[in-house]
């Protein structure tokens, strides 16, 4: 299984694959996690989520950014859609990777689209979240959602903590003047033990303990995972604390357990679900093959459909 998780995981690097992968269009079963090539086609799922009562955030894939050039239309990109998600009235929220933004090409550069796309985010009352990538991009990515926090207000951005992290928890207490609003996930990069827990289960303890930190300070908490156990401790706890519906979230990703999505709405849980699309689909259809080996026997079946 770790011999399959590190292929999908190395693949998921291969630009060879990715260019074939946009030449031929959304393939390989890929349309189960991804709402399709364009915003338009992304905003029809986003209005088919909402008559089931779901909210969403909308992700415009990317990878390999090697210029300000392209990092500044990957930033034009998710402007566009903070403005149609507007002009359609469907009230999504926007993610978006700094690596795509132009993070290792410069901080302050990076900085600069960022604060394009929160700025006319802002104009609209809509939010920006920052997903949090490998380790290397942690440090920085705090560094520009403080930033971007001072200028726009934290109701405008927000950060994803991961909790496979050891630094995670004394980040949470670094930050907790800002009261931020705080994507909470277990993490989905490959690091080294020096800087995340190994084992699942101390990941797992990890992320129950900052859930309850972050909703002990009156934070706002997306819980993002398909775990059942961690979605029940969640319902429990809020419950027996009185944590009100609206201080807390449950996020998952387009495509993964669509059903338990639906119940959590209808049960009157905020539930939103993360939507990527675009062209660059390839990248991040192999990292959810690789956080789940089981799905490639899926992709396999499809494959042989065709
Ligand atoms: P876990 O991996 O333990 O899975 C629990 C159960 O969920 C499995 O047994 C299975 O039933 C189901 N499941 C999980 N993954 C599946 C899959 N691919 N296909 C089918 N079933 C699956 N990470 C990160 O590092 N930075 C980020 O910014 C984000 N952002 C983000 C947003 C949202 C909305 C979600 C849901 C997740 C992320 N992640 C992330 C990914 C996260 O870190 C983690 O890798 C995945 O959510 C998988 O972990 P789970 O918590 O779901 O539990």
């Amino acid at each position: 299984m770790e011999i399959m998780r590190s292929t999908l995981l190395y693949l998921s690097k291969n630009r060879t694959a990715n260019r074939m992968a946009k030449l031929h269009g959304l393939r390989l079963g890929a349309e189960r996690f991804v709402a399709g090539e364009t915003l338009t086609a992304a905003v029809g799922k986003v209005q088919e989520l909402k008559a089931a009562g779901i909210e969403a955030t909308l992700d415009h894939l990317g990878e390999f950014v090697a210029s300000r050039e392209e990092a500044e239309e990957a930033a034009q990109e998710v402007v566009n859609a903070v403005t149609a998600i507007a002009a359609s009235g469907i009230r999504s929220n926007v993610s978006v990777k700094l690596t795509q933004l132009g993070l290792d090409l410069s901080e302050t550069e990076c900085l600069a689209n960022m604060r394009s796309i929160v700025g006319e985010a802002k104009l609209h009352g809509g939010f920006v979240r920052i997903d949090m990538e490998d380790y290397t991009h942690n440090e920085p990515a705090i560094r520009i959602f403080e930033q971007l926090h001072g200028e726009f207000g934290g109701q405008h951005v927000g950060l994803v903590l991961q909790a496979y992290l050891r630094k995670t928890e004394d980040d949470m207490k670094r930050l907790e003047h800002l009261a931020p609003n705080y994507r909470l996930v277990k993490g989905a990069y490959k690091e080294p033990p020096e800087v995340a827990f190994p084992e699942k289960s101390e990941v797992d303890e990890n992320f129950i303990r900052l859930i309850h930190m972050q909703l002990e300070h009156g934070h706002y908490a997306a819980v993002a995972t398909h775990d059942d156990r961690i979605i029940e401790h969640v319902k429990t706890y809020t419950a027996e604390k009185g944590i009100p519906r609206d201080a807390f979230e449950f996020q998952m990703l387009y495509g993964i357990r669509p059903q338990l999505q639906r119940d959590l709405a209808r049960e009157g849980y905020r539930m939103r679900v993360y939507v990527p699309y675009g062209t660059d689909w390839y990248g991040y259809f192999m990292r959810r093959l690789a956080e789940r080996p089981e799905n490639v026997s899926f992709v396999l079946k499809s494959m042989f459909k065709r």
